[in-house]
């Protein structure tokens, strides 16, 4: 077994691979990470500045988060009890895996994202692998395959790194056989269609269920750290007890509270991402399908797998040393490996960019 070399264990580390190929990070294509390529929004830059010029800078954080927590209260049709902004939706994985490990074993779907086995391996809580089946077809949605037993289950709804969306139909029944059930919503506000999987209408009649979501991916602002759960009002209040007293900083809250009561705009910003999902992954997908070597898989995320039968690490390197583009390395997902690459979707600019120099690097004929 080869050790995964560091800097390919995770997307988007834009800096880190510009240091090592000597370039400034906005020479590279990062496809690596899976961001919207055109933000992040105009709005929300300047509702940032604004902060800056606001008491958001110098005054200490509202412990309560009262306005985003109503904004987004309203946004899903909860109360603000039942809302808890985090540093992004990595911070609240640790709060769920805490509660995680107090109710017994998580079985965690592979391949999936790692960041929840680094949650639960906080409380020393006990995790067993699910795995997937590596074939699916292009409709969407999918029921979710069978379970294995355990008592918490940490769902990813699109799932990444497979595109998969799955049907709300098949993950209610799930609600009823599991004592907790975890489910990250990072890139569902980014799906054509996708909120109609939610599981967010039935918080209403499943306190067992965690709901997780991010502002990361659809607004393009990883440095901005934000994210939300919505779950049981109890659960969130025991969490908000557990951190450390200002765990988002003003400015991420400031802007996020005016980004989000444009509920007009924001909307409008949402039809755009996802309008842009719906063209640009079947667009791709079929170029990519034109090399016999290559087998994109479908995807109703902004993200997509390719798979082939021999390794495509040396494709990867090259297209990164070569031609200053970033695609993911899988060989960290368990169950995936070096004969996988996820490629984040790019404006179509950025898709000629990667296809001009797959045509450098591949033989044409396999
Ligand atoms: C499925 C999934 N959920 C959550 C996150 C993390 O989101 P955030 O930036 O809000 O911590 C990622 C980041 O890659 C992700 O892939």
């Amino acid at each position: 077994m080869r050790r995964v070399e560091s800097g390919e264990r995770h997307g988007g580390n834009l800096a880190a691979a510009a240091e090592r190929l000597g370039c400034p990070p906005q020479r590279l294509l990062d496809a690596s990470a899976s961001l919207v390529p055109f933000g992040p929004p105009w709005a929300l830059r300047r509702a940032l500045l604004e902060a800056v010029f606001s008491p958001a800078l110098r005054a200490y954080p509202d412990r309560g988060w009262a306005r985003l927590r109503r904004v987004l209260a309203r946004r899903h049709g909860l109360e603000h009890s039942q809302v808890l902004p985090g540093n992004g939706a990595a911070e609240l994985f640790t709060w769920a895996a805490r509660d995680a490990a107090a109710a017994g074993v998580s079985l965690l779907p592979a391949p999936g994202f790692a960041d929840y086995a680094r949650a639960l391996a906080c409380w020393q809580a006990a995790h067993v692998l699910g795995p997937l089946p590596l074939q699916w077809g292009p409709a969407f949605p999918q029921p979710f395959p069978a379970t294995l037993p355990a008592e918490v289950l940490w769902l990813c709804n699109p799932h990444n790194p497979t595109g998969q969306l799955w049907s709300r139909a098949s993950l209610e029944p799930l609600l009823e056989r599991f004592a907790l059930v975890v489910c990250d919503e990072a890139f569902l506000p980014l799906v054509p269609g996708g909120e109609a999987q939610s599981l967010v209408p039935l918080l209403a009649r499943h306190p067992n269920l965690v709901v997780i979501r991010s502002l990361t991916k659809l607004l393009a602002c990883a440095g901005l750290r934000l994210g939300y759960a919505l779950g049981d009002a109890e659960r969130l209040r025991r969490w908000a007890a557990w951190r450390d007293p200002w765990p988002v900083n003003g400015l991420a809250l400031a802007a996020a509270e005016r980004l989000l009561a444009d509920e007009a705009g924001f909307g409008r910003w949402i039809g755009r991402v996802q309008a842009w999902v719906a063209r640009e992954e079947p667009w791709l997908r079929r170029r990519l399908a034109q090399w016999p070597q290559l087998t994109p898989m479908p995807s109703a995320a902004n993200f997509l797998l390719v798979r082939s039968e021999a390794s495509l690490v040396p494709l990867r390197q090259a297209l990164e040393r070569r031609h200053g583009i970033l695609v993911r390395d899988c060989r960290s997902f368990v169950g995936l490996g070096e004969c996988w690459l996820r490629i984040g979707l790019q404006h179509r600019r950025g898709h000629r960019r990667l296809l001009a120099a797959l045509a450098r690097e591949l033989p044409p004929h396999g």
